[in-house]
């Protein structure tokens, strides 16, 4: 596999104007002596930067696996960005095809050769290879169908996460949660025989540091509940655990880059359905702590089940930083489109940093606005809060509203990644189904912020 830019393209490959223009993540497929090259265009030469590399590389690899290629070698003698070459070249690889029973690909991409990597770039494409490695665990789970990836199979899910990462892991069942008062996550889980759980990972380097916590929303199917959805595209809301299963994949990046953190990952999973245990419009729920939320409309149970965890990490550990993740709303995507993750949160300067982070890793974020408009408008008449506005307009930032009701004044910020958590389309560098959104640009911005930290002494 070579790169090319735009500029050097026909006179590099030989191939008309029309054949291969060299525009980025287009592929051209050669033969030389018998073997089989490919081209990966880059676009201009100007322009080239790691997500530019990490797409081309992605799209090589994703066209040379789907021709059965398990073993590949990437010319790279001139570039340097090691790690999205070669995590661009695994997450690209990639593909869903355990439920197949005969067609199947088998062994995934088995052998990368970087041809002419400066020496001191190894350890960078080893951690590029890692990290695409957690970012495929975190798909695979993602494109799990729901019948299978329930909640209790979820946290068996998560043990093997935790296992990996170095963290303990404590999972809450049906007793626990009751026992304990997980009102919000009882209450979304009550329509489904598949029972809901919530899910702690721990890995915690200096008990003298306060920790991040990472809660991810992980519905493992959004029927809506007895506001059911209509049949057109219910079948996507499988995907609505990606939040969840991000958080797992960041506590283990974290620990695969060694980072100098305590981090949590509290994954708040139950099955969104209709039965006579289900929840109602108007029901009073008590969250985890004590609030109450009064609940409008059973298909607004994200921000009932994150109101658990973000009330569970809030009482027991000291937090530098609250994220949570969450497909959270339509009204995001109807906002930024399928290809933005909606940024929350009253801190211009986190809000700035994991924008940049956005942009360096291609996870792209967009900031969305807080406020005491939002705030209010989420005002109940007999409850603490509630679950939806009466209005039509806002709908992320007033779901986003309601989640900081339950983060008082620590340090947050809301990732709303219902545009980007899963693809409808197959694209050159990534097949369709779950993409991992929203977990490349945590780990990046942890990696940022705790870098950050230390220089600061
Ligand atoms: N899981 C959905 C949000 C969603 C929509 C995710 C599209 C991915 C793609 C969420 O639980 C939901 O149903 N939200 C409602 C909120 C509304 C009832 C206030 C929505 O967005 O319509
Ligand atoms: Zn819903
Ligand atoms: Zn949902």
């Amino acid at each position: 596999m070579r790169f090319v830019t735009k500029e050097d393209a026909p006179g590099r490959t030989g191939a008309g104007e029309k054949e291969f223009t060299g525009a980025a993540a287009s592929l051209l497929l050669a033969r030389e002596d018998g073997r089989r090259v490919c081209w990966a265009g880059l676009g201009p030469g100007a322009k080239v930067d790691a997500p530019v590399l990490r797409r081309a590389a992605a799209a090589a690899a994703r066209k040379l696996a789907g021709l059965g290629e398990t073993s590949m070698q990437f010319d790279c003698t001139a570039w340097t960005h090691a790690r999205d070459i070669a995590g661009g070249a695994v997450a690209g690889a990639y593909t869903f095809d355990r439920y197949k029973t005969s067609g199947r690909r088998g062994a995934e991409l088995g052998r990368l050769v970087l041809v002419g990597l400066d020496p001191g770039l190894h350890a960078a494409a080893r951690e590029g290879v890692a990290l695409a490695q957690v970012l495929n665990r975190v798909r695979e789970l993602g494109n799990t169908p729901p019948n299978i990836l329930t909640p209790a199979q979820l946290a068996e899910e998560a043990r093997a996460f935790a296992e990996r990462a170095g963290a303990t892991i404590r999972v809450w069942d049906d007793d626990a949660l009751r026992a304990d008062g997980f009102g919000g996550i009882l209450a979304v889980g009550g329509g489904s025989d598949k029972r809901p759980r919530f899910i702690l990972l721990e890995r915690i380097v200096n008990p003298a540091w306060p920790t991040v916590a990472i809660v991810g929303k992980a519905i493992t199917f959004d029927s809506g509940g007895l506001a059911i959805k209509p049949r057109q595209g219910m079948d996507e809301m499988k995907y609505d655990k990606m939040g969840g299963l991000a958080a797992l994949g960041i506590v283990e990046s974290v620990a695969a880059l060694s980072l100098p953190i305590n981090i949590v990952a509290a994954v708040c999973s139950a099955e969104n359905m209709l039965g006579g245990g289900a929840f109602r419009p108007s029901d009073v729920v008590t969250i985890y702590g004590g609030k109450t939320v009064e609940v409008l409309d059973t298909d607004a149970e994200g921000r009932v089940v994150l109101a658990d965890g973000l009330s569970y990490v809030r009482k027991h550990y000291k937090t530098d930083l609250i994220v949570d993740l969450a497909t959270l709303t339509g009204a995001c995507c109807v906002a930024l489109g399928l290809h933005r993750t909606g940024v929350f949160t009253p801190d211009d300067a986190l809000a700035d940093l994991i924008c940049e982070a956005g942009v360096a890793t291609g996870d792209r974020c967009w900031r969305l606005p807080l406020g005491e408009d939002f705030a209010d408008m989420m005002k109940s008449r007999i409850a603490d809060i509630a679950n939806i506005s009466g209005s039509r307009w806002g709908g992320a930032s007033t779901a986003a509203a309601f989640l900081q009701h339950f983060v008082g004044d620590a340090e947050w910020v809301h990732l709303d990644i219902a545009g980007p958590a899963y693809l409808l389309e197959d694209k050159p560098e990534m097949e369709r189904g779950a993409s991992g959104a929203g977990l490349p640009v945590v780990v990046e911005t942890l990696r940022r912020r705790y870098a950050e930290e230390k220089a600061k002494g």
